[in-house]
Parts: C-alpha cells; structure tokens; sequence
C-alpha cells in the first residue's frame, strides 16, 4: 500500500466558502468551495484573469483569505503553514521566480535542505528527482541557462524532493513548443501515476483533458461548473474556454501527445 492510499475516500484539501478580494476593487475569487481526494487528476479551466491563480496562491498560504479557509487534512492552511506546504507542492506560473539555486542540484536540493535532512537523504532525493524529470545531465548547470520546458521540469524536481502529496501546477504550458509540452505532460502523468493528485490549471484545456478526472470552471473569480470533463466540455466556451476541436467534431477525447 502507497502512503497515500490509506487516506482514500477523504478529502485531502478543503476549500470552504473562500473569497479573496484585491484591495478596493471587485477583482479576485468569490465564494469558492470544493473537496480534492487522493489521486485525483483536477483541470481547473479559465480565462486570463478569471482567478485561478489567486486560488490556487491560497491552497499553500502565499494569500492569506479576505472570507473562508483551505483546510488541509483538517487543519487550517493560514494557522498551518509549513505543513501545508509540505502536503502540497506548488509549480508556478513564472518558473523563473522559483529558481533559488547556481546549480541545477543545488535548486532542486533547496527544499530537503531546509528541512534540514541528513545528506545522504538529501542527495538520493534530489538525484532520484533529478533522474526522473530527466534533468540529471544538467546537474551542474547554472539554471538561469536552461529552457523554458528545463526549467519548468526542474521547478517540478524541486518539488518533488518534498515528496507533497498534492502537486499543484499553474499554468504549465504556457512558452512551452509542442516537444516540450510533450516532455512535460508526460511528467505530468508519470506523477499521477505515481500516486500524487494533481491540480492543474490552463485556459487551454485541448492537452490535458484526456488525463483529467474531473474539470472545475472558474469565471469572474466564481466556480461555474465541477463535474467530469465529458459532461463539462460543451459548456466551456460561454465561459472563454476553448471547446477541444475532437468535442467539437462530436468524436471522443485521445491523448493530446500520441
Ligand atoms: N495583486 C493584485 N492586485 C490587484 N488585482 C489583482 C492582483 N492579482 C490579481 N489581480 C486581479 O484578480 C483577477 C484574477 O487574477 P488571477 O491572476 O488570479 O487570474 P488568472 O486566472 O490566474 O489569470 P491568467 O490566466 O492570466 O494567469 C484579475 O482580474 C486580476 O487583475
Ligand atoms: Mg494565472
């Protein structure tokens, strides 16, 4: 049995009534509330500036709530940090600003580092990390230097040291051509398969909604729509969403990438 499998059936993430408002304006999220169980493959779709960032900058406390809380394993995420942050792994939007390191292993090794693990361990988890996003080879390079799609996968390495149950990805795609939205994707799905949930969003939804299990639509900072992708998919463009040309063609969903 996986160390995650003895939490199935319960929700590992709480969102509960949470609302999020930008100074004096009306911009940010509103009200939103849902559960995410274990090994669950979430697409949460949405136009520029429809708030999945601001959501998702609440799921490890980098936005503290103007209403509402995430509760993670019961435990508020605002009262909770660090353990929120252990339990969920977040890929952000600019991979840039989440590099920390001069080296690829010294970025990727950050994480375990600080949480001041023996070194042996600190080593196997960064190379183990490094092995799997196939980033080895570059162990020794200065991060800055590597591609748009190398530096996404290493931001996914670093995180992956922490061993989160919960890998949250935001907008993974974007800048990325059509070989390194390939490499990524399957990465993706390797750490699906591999027992981790999975939270990711795009206004793009045609490359991954094969994979998804289950799609949330934000609009205007509200959830609009939450259910599996295939009942969702007609839907999606009164909300700014593109509807994949096989749903559109009324043909079934394959792989974006085979
Ligand atoms: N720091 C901020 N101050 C004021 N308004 C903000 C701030 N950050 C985001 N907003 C506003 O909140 C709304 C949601 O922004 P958010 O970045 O969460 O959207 P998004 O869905 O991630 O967009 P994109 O697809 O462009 O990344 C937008 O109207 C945005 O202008
Ligand atoms: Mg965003």
């Amino acid at each position: 049995m996986s160390r995650f499998e003895d939490k199935i059936g319960k929700n590992i993430i709480e969102v509960k009534r949470l609302s999020h408002i930008y100074g004096n304006t009306d911009r940010g999220i509103k009200n939103i509330s849902f559960g995410v169980k274990p090994a669950e493959f979430i697409v949460v779709a949405g136009q520029n500036g429809s708030g999945k960032s601001t959501l998702f900058r609440h799921l490890n406390g980098l936005l503290s709530p103007t209403s509402g809380e995430v509760w993670i394993h019961g435990k508020t995420v605002s009262s909770n940090l660090e353990y929120a942050r252990q339990i969920v792994g977040m890929i952000f939007q600019d991979a840039d600003c989440q590099i920390v390191g001069q080296t690829v292993f010294e970025d990727a090794a950050f994480g375990p580092e600080n949480l001041r693990l023996p070194i042996g361990e600190i080593h196997k988890r960064t190379n183990n990390a490094l092995k799997q996003l196939g980033l080895l080879h570059l162990k020794d390079q200065n991060p800055a230097t590597l591609s748009g799609g190398e530096k996404r996968r290493l931001a996914i390495a670093g995180v992956l040291t922490m061993r989160p149950e919960v890998i949250v990805l935001d907008e993974p795609f974007s800048n990325l051509d059509y070989a390194g939205i390939c490499d990524l994707l399957s990465s993706i799905i390797w750490l699906h398969q591999a027992g981790h949930t999975i939270i990711l969003s795009t206004h793009d939804i045609e490359k991954v909604i094969f994979y998804a299990s289950r799609m949330i639509i934000i609009h205007q900072g509200c959830i609009v729509g939450d259910d599996k992708p295939e009942i969702l998919l007609k839907e999606v463009e009164k909300f700014g969403i593109r509807e994949p040309c096989l749903s559109k063609l009324g043909m079934n969903i394959i792989p974006w990438d085979k």
